[in-house]
């Protein structure tokens, strides 16, 4: 597995396929908390992110495996979004290594903290979110924030379908 942050010149085909990606993993990840179908990025969104230097993507024999959003909120904080790995190679270690690839970009920057954002139905339990939640502990990261997602982010209330916290989840980068 090859992981490589994009350049900002990458070829259309290469960001219109990640939207895919992001979109068809959401879609199940996230089943039932959002009312339609508007997917959770375009590719449109995606060239900005790329131009910007933020999408790393993992790739096995060449082929498109996984992808990441990895920002900087501030001096000393990193973030990591939008992370995606391809269904048919699950349990690979895909989204691990992403996520180490993500941590290492940060920290080589100068970064102290790493920061990601999980939405999470709060009246039921989502098998998916359930499972990142459990794998974002074993890998160091723990909830700094807890919020009414309606609260932090009005504009998103109507297109929620069910009552949705959002956390904060944070881990030193060593
Ligand atoms: C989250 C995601 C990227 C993980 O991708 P992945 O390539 O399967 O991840 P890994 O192979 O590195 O496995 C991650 C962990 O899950 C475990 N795991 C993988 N497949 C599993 C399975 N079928 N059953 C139980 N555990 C499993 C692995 O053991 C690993 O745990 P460990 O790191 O403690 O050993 C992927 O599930 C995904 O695309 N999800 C949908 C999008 C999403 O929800 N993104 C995050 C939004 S915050």
């Amino acid at each position: 597995m090859e992981i490589e942050l994009l350049p900002p010149s990458a070829d259309v085909a290469v960001v219109t396929r990640i939207a895919e990606l992001v979109n068809q993993v959401y879609a199940e990840s996230e089943k039932g908390l959002w009312r339609g179908t508007t997917g959770r990025t375009s590719a449109d969104e995606v060239a900005g992110f790329v131009r910007a230097g933020e999408i790393a993507v993992a790739r096995v024999a060449g082929d498109l495996a996984g992808s990441v959003r990895i920002q900087r909120l501030d001096e000393k904080t990193g973030e990591f979004g939008m992370l995606a790995a391809d269904p048919a190679r699950r349990g690979a270690g895909i989204g691990r290594e992403l996520v180490r690839f993500a941590e290492r970009t940060s920290r080589d920057a100068g970064c102290r903290e790493m920061q990601l954002e999980l939405l999470v139905p709060r009246e039921w339990t989502h098998p998916s979110k359930q499972f990142l939640a459990e794998w974002y502990e074993r890998l160091g990261y723990r909830v700094t924030h807890r919020a009414d997602l309606a609260e932090d982010y009005p504009h998103l209330a109507p297109s929620l379908a069910t009552p949705c916290d959002f956390l904060v989840y944070r881990k030193a980068l060593g």
